[in-house]
């Protein structure tokens, strides 16, 4: 492995890893020194990222796993420290979207954003501090959004599995401080990842009868600075965050939207 890097040495897992930013988190991880857990649902895009981090040195390794089964998220903790031999950084950032308006969400919509975004979030940090507790360091980040800070939400459930993540943060990072373990959220505004390409279909040209791209275009003109993120916008600040210089930093939300919330 080479060395090097201000998170040389230290061992991250990243869940929803397989793509979008999670990988881009990964692989930003990777190359400010950490060794890699990636998990995703799917074998095929969890090898990819697994290569991609091989390449930069670093130990990698790959654990598929639901993060809405408990049993899952023990096994990969476990499976982390087996192969990788500790668990400094968790960057909770496997989520989906259903993007049903108000009168339209159903129970499933509302049960399946929960599960992964808030129940499989909580849980794993649970299973992660108990490591981290016994090493008596850590980071966890959760990704949540804009959507969990009352900006309009394209989803309710969307927006209430995103507060919940910013809360548990602010939560756990008390109970976590004594075994000095940090705890934030990362709330990106609008990413540049399959999640908007899949939302451009359902919302702009499904529900709105848009051309493809134009429900993102005109989302993207309301940014302030002009752009849409990129997942690197969205890793940038999860490594600040997993690195010493943030040590003094837990319970807080920072925000990567481009001034969406500045409106
Ligand atoms: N893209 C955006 O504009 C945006 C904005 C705000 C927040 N976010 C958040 O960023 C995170 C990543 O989103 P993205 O844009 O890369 O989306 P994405 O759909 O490209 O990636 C999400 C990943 O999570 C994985 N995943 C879903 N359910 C899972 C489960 N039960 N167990 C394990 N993995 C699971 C998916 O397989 C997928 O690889 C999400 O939490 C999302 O809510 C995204």
């Amino acid at each position: 492995m080479t060395s090097g890097g201000v998170l040389s040495g230290k061992v991250a897992l990243v869940t929803g890893a397989g793509q979008g930013n999670g990988r881009a988190i990964a692989l930003a991880l990777a190359t400010a020194g950490a060794n890699a857990a990636i998990n995703d649902l799917r074998a095929e895009s969890i090898d990819r990222v697994v290569k991609e981090v091989a390449a930069l040195g670093r130990g990698a390794v790959g654990v598929v796993a639901d993060v809405t089964q408990t049993s899952q998220i023990d096994a990969m903790v476990a499976r982390t420290v087996a192969e990788l031999g500790r668990l400094d950084i968790l960057v909770n950032n496997a989520g989906l979207i259903c993007p049903h308006p108000f009168g339209e969400v159903t129970e499933e919509d509302w049960d399946q954003t929960m599960a992964v975004n808030a129940r499989g979030l909580f849980f794993c940090m649970q299973a992660a501090a108990q490591v981290m507790k016994e090493q008596r360091s850590g980071a966890i980040i959760n990704i949540a959004s804009v959507a969990g800070r009352g900006t309009h939400s394209l989803s309710p459930p969307y927006a209430a599995s995103k507060a919940t993540a910013i809360i548990v943060a602010q939560q756990a990072a008390r109970v976590l401080a004594p075994y000095g373990i940090t705890v934030n959220s990362v709330c990106p505004g609008l990413i540049d990842t399959d999640f908007n390409k899949r939302l451009d279909d359902q919302i702009g040209v499904r529900q709105q009868g848009l051309e493809p791209g134009e429900y993102i275009r005109q989302r993207i003109a309301t940014i302030p600075l002009g752009r849409i993120g990129t997942p690197q916008d969205v890793a940038n600040v999860v490594v600040f965050l997993a690195s010493p210089p943030a040590n003094y930093i837990t319970g807080q939300q920072i925000t990567v939207d481009g001034g969406i919330l500045c409106l």
